[in-house]
């Protein structure tokens, strides 16, 4: 139910409109002063602010209650009243931000259309910063997974670059995360905000990725019926992303290299060209030095685009992130589902921990999406999986350590893998990926470093707490209290 702070000091009038209000659906706070009303602000943090300007016989507190409703956060839309004939204050208080004004007396159908508008707009307004929000978080460094090492050098190589508008060369083997890492390079970047024009070269024909890419003027060729903004354009501000560049023709090769040089796009069948403030990310799933020797990719593009390459590796190198992944898309999974979170058996981890992943982490993603569509409640078995992981599992016999596989920890057969962060091989973070984890306060920092080093005197002690304690220089009560503190949750 939208929240109205309502503002008046004829109290009659608070009265009436009050009822209307309410009668509309909405709650209503209504308020004959001035100071009252500006205390209340804070408090209902209510949508819309209908007042006069007029109160306490000062424009002074109309005013205040003007700026204070934008400010809040979120902002409340403000419709204003105003005295007949006195267009100059409804004139300065738009200028100050009030959405729009009413002047006394109006009718109730004006009142109402005016409401149900400022309504509308706020709504828009809190959509449109919930979704800028949600694509933040999506693209967050955060949702790209792993913690080993050549993803952590990945990472940092992201974060130096991402704020910057140098021109980046994504490679890597197709699923590996090519389109991730460049979408989380633009918002993540002050470009964030401009468009994130993604097009996948290898999907259209020489000549209509030209005018794709470039624009086209009317008549420039049959079928070009009107003039035609090209991506580089639209893109204008942001970042493009030339997917699988390699597969561009010669004749593309050169017009994206003149783009790169001089910033500056001529459409098709155009003899002017204009500038483009645009970055580009460009992604390979091939090494483009193969296509320069075969004498299918120029060499001078080739350095152009790749001013600062970033590789991505095959999930094949990265074994030990497969836990995380698969946490990590379980754990989707449960979100976008009953909410029960799902788990695997030791059987399903090592199996997974154990495929050559040709596919890469979409392959991943799409094993655990079908495994849980397929299992009976919220465990993934071997049977959930899909047959080319099965039979490769019970050729290799499911007692046996999967070769080149991450760690596992010990475990019965047929029991759950542990999923809990902190729990799994893959999820022990690298020193290194520290910089990805939620900031800590410093009271869980400290704590956090107390277990540890608790944990490496005990270690040390051969579990002795006696020696243990001695070690850390307190008491044995002491030693006995901090580890009783472990045990609960901070
Ligand atoms: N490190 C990662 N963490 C989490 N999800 C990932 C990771 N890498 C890839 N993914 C997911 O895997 C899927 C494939 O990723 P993406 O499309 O970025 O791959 P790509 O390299 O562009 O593939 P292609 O070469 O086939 O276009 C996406 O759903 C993506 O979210
Ligand atoms: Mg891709």
């Amino acid at each position: 139910m939208p929240k109205v702070l309502l503002i008046d000091d004829e109290l009659t009038m608070v009265q009436t409109v009050s009822e209307l209000l309410r009668q509309e659906g909405h709650e209503v706070f209504p308020f004959t002063n001035g100071p009252a009303a500006l205390e209340a602000l804070t408090t209902h943090s209510p949508e819309l602010v209908i007042t006069d300007l007029y109160l306490d016989k000062t424009r002074a507190h109309g005013l205040q209650i003007l700026e204070k409703a934008r400010a809040l956060n979120p902002p409340a839309v403000v419709i204003v009243i105003t005295g007949f004939g006195s267009i100059e204050t409804a004139v300065e208080a738009m200028k100050n931000g009030a959405f729009d004004y009413l002047e006394k007396p109006f009718k109730v159908e004006e009142l109402k259309i005016c409401v149900q508008r400022a309504l509308s707009y706020n709504a828009a307004i809190s959509e449109t910063v919930f979704l800028r929000k949600q694509l933040k978080k999506k693209y967050h460094f955060s949702q790209i997974i792993g913690s080993s090492q050549n993803m952590q050098d990945v990472f940092k190589m992201i974060e130096r670059v991402a704020g910057t508008d140098s021109t980046i060369l994504v490679l890597g083997e197709s699923g590996t995360g090519k389109e991730l890492v460049a979408r989380a390079l633009h918002f993540n970047s002050p470009r964030q905000h401009a468009p994130f024009v993604p097009i996948n070269c290898s999907a259209l024909p020489e000549n209509l990725l030209e005018s794709e890419l470039f624009g086209h003027r009317r008549g420039a060729f049959t079928g070009a019926i009107n003039d035609k903004k090209g991506l580089f354009q639209e893109a204008d501000g942001g970042t493009i992303f030339l997917d699988e560049v390699g597969s561009m023709s010669p004749m593309l090769q050169s017009r994206l290299l003149r783009v790169l040089q001089d910033r500056e796009v001529r459409r098709v069948g155009d003899n002017t060209s204009f500038y483009v403030n645009v970055r580009v990310v460009a992604a390979s799933n091939e090494p483009l030095e193969k296509k320069i020797k075969e004498g299918t990719f120029r060499e001078d593009l080739y350095y152009r685009l790749n001013v600062i390459p970033i590789c991505l590796p095959s999930l094949r190198e990265r074994r030990e992130d497969i836990p995380l992944l698969v946490a990590h898309f379980l754990q989707s999974k449960t979100a976008s589902r009953s909410g029960l979170p799902f788990q695997v058996t030791r059987q399903v981890m090592e199996a997974l921990c154990a495929h050559d992943w040709p596919g890469n982490v979409r392959e991943l993603e799409n094993a655990i999406e079908r495994a849980v569509t397929l299992c009976e409640g919220q465990i993934v078995r071997m049977r959930d999986l899909p047959p080319r992981l099965v039979q490769k599992a019970a050729v290799s016999g499911s007692e046996e350590e999967p070769a080149e596989a991450a760690a596992l920890p010990e475990m019965p057969e047929g029991a759950l893998y542990p999923l809990q962060p902190g729990s799994g091989p893959g999820n022990q973070p690298a020193p290194s990926a520290r910089p990805y984890e939620p900031f800590k306060s410093l009271k869980t920092f400290l704590r956090d470093q107390e277990v540890v080093h608790l944990n490496r005197a005990l270690e040390l002690s051969g579990g002795d707490k006696e020696k243990a304690a001695l070690l850390l220089g307190v008491s044995l009560a002491t030693l006995y209290r901090k580890l009783a503190d472990d045990d609960r949750e901070p």
